[in-house]
């Protein structure tokens, strides 16, 4: 699959591409990983339906890392011995609105959910009684705002944070969420390259930005990762600008920090590149300190290392070269999967982890701002990156837009 996009990249041309997802079977494996050694039972709310639902709305990040159910106004609880999923009471008059769902009770619920427990919400309250005869304390969400509820019905139960439990899971991917994080990656990259082709004096940036999401659409990707950024001129000093109504002006520098969401994984890219075509001095020297320290970074990225860590050895780098760590004023990277910015701790890096480096300068009073991003999957003694394809050499860029 993945040397199947590999030559869509190639080729700027698009073709009918399938986007590979986790198979069913994964998420029960995922929920035995979280049963080993659990002490207590988890409760997970999934994503709440309004009445007039008009957006297409997405599971909740953690509730679809242990389930891979997509419907909403579910729940799960996970015991050390049990696994049950919650789900809606049919309701025929949706089912026209939205299609076919599951409901408790189906014939073929056990098979299109994974689950062997399949209940209605209704039962939600007595199978968690039981499922606390098993264990002590209840591990949750404590910014969920049903978690005070929990509260109500188990007032003698602790309520511990489920965050280092799951983070812990979710920082390790698997060889199937691997292969879909390429995909949201290489498909990324393509959308780059087809957005730097309308990079021009006088466009906007909302159209270089369009090109980047009609690129990821047509390669079956759902959704951008965030709100594409297309900064150029005194926007690449924002960090996170992404209204991208500006036209842009010879001389500009651009910051396009871009992804697309593809089988439910984020990717999650940036590069710097000039509008014209070709760097100015000072914009060359001021992005090639910003190369170095992602590759200074990059070098000390393996097992055991922390993103805290990383970030000090970028801005020893720029303060080395020019005393500009005062101008990088964020973290290095965070960790990427069913969310750009997935779920995590602030421990040390493991093998399996997919984090971003990114490190940046930003000059508001010169209009300059450079970041660069890249994707690592850190390995056994260091790491790979996923998105080396797209150009980040200053010389690499030049010859991309003059094409
Ligand atoms: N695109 C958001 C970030 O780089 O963290
Ligand atoms: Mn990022
Ligand atoms: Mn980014």
């Amino acid at each position: 699959m993945r040397s199947a996009l590999l030559a869509l990249v190639a080729y700027s041309s698009i073709c009918l591409a399938q986007v590979p997802v986790p198979p069913l079977a994964e998420y029960a494996q995922r929920r035995a990983a979280l049963q080993k050694d659990l002490d207590g039972v988890v409760v997970l709310f999934g994503w709440v339906e309004e009445s007039d639902e008009v957006y297409r709305k997405f599971q909740q990040s953690s509730f679809q890392y242990l389930t891979g159910f997509e419907e909403p106004g579910a729940i799960l609880i996970v015991s050390p011995k049990s696994q049950v999923l919650f789900v809606s009471p049919r309701n025929e008059r949706r089912e026209r609105y939205n299609g076919k769902r599951v409901a408790a009770g189906d014939a073929d619920a056990q098979q299109k959910t994974g689950f062997t427990e399949v209940l209605g919400v209704e039962k939600f309250e007595a199978r968690l009684s039981k499922a606390l005869e098993e264990a002590a304390p209840i591990y949750a969400f404590p910014n969920d705002t049903v978690t005070p509820r929990l509260k109500a019905l188990a007032p003698l139960r602790d309520i511990k944070d489920l965050t280092p439990l799951l983070a812990k899971l979710r920082m390790k991917k698997s060889a199937a969420e691997l292969e879909t994080i390429r995909y949201a990656t290489d498909a990324s990259i393509q959308a780059h390259l087809e957005s730097w082709k309308r990079l021009k004096a006088g466009n906007y940036e909302y159209q270089a930005a369009s090109s980047f999401v009609q690129t990821y659409t047509d390669l079956g990707c759902e959704k951008p990762a965030y709100a594409p950024i297309f900064g150029s001129g005194p926007n690449s000093t924002i960090l996170h600008y992404n209204s991208n109504r500006r036209r842009m002006d010879t001389g500009d520098i651009i910051v396009i920090d871009a992804a697309a969401s593809c089988g439910g994984y984020a990717s999650d890219i940036t590069r710097s590149l000039p509008i014209n075509g070709k760097f100015t001095a000072r914009q060359k020297e001021i992005y090639d300190i910003v190369l170095g320290a992602q590759k200074a970074a990059v070098a000390a990225l393996k097992p055991g290392v922390t993103l805290a860590q990383l970030t000090g050895i970028a801005k020893k780098y720029m303060e080395e070269h020019g005393g500009y760590g005062k101008y990088f004023i964020h973290g290095v990277g965070h960790h990427i999967g069913l969310d750009v910015h997935d779920l995590s701790t602030a421990g040390p890096l493991e093998e399996g982890a997919v984090v971003t480096i990114e490190p940046g300068i930003y000059i508001p009073d010169e209009k300059i701002g450079v970041r660069i991003e890249d994707v690592y999957l850190v390995t056994k003694d260091g790491n790979i990156s996923l998105s080396d394809k797209l150009p980040k050499e200053t010389p690499e860029l030049e010859k991309a837009l003059a094409r």
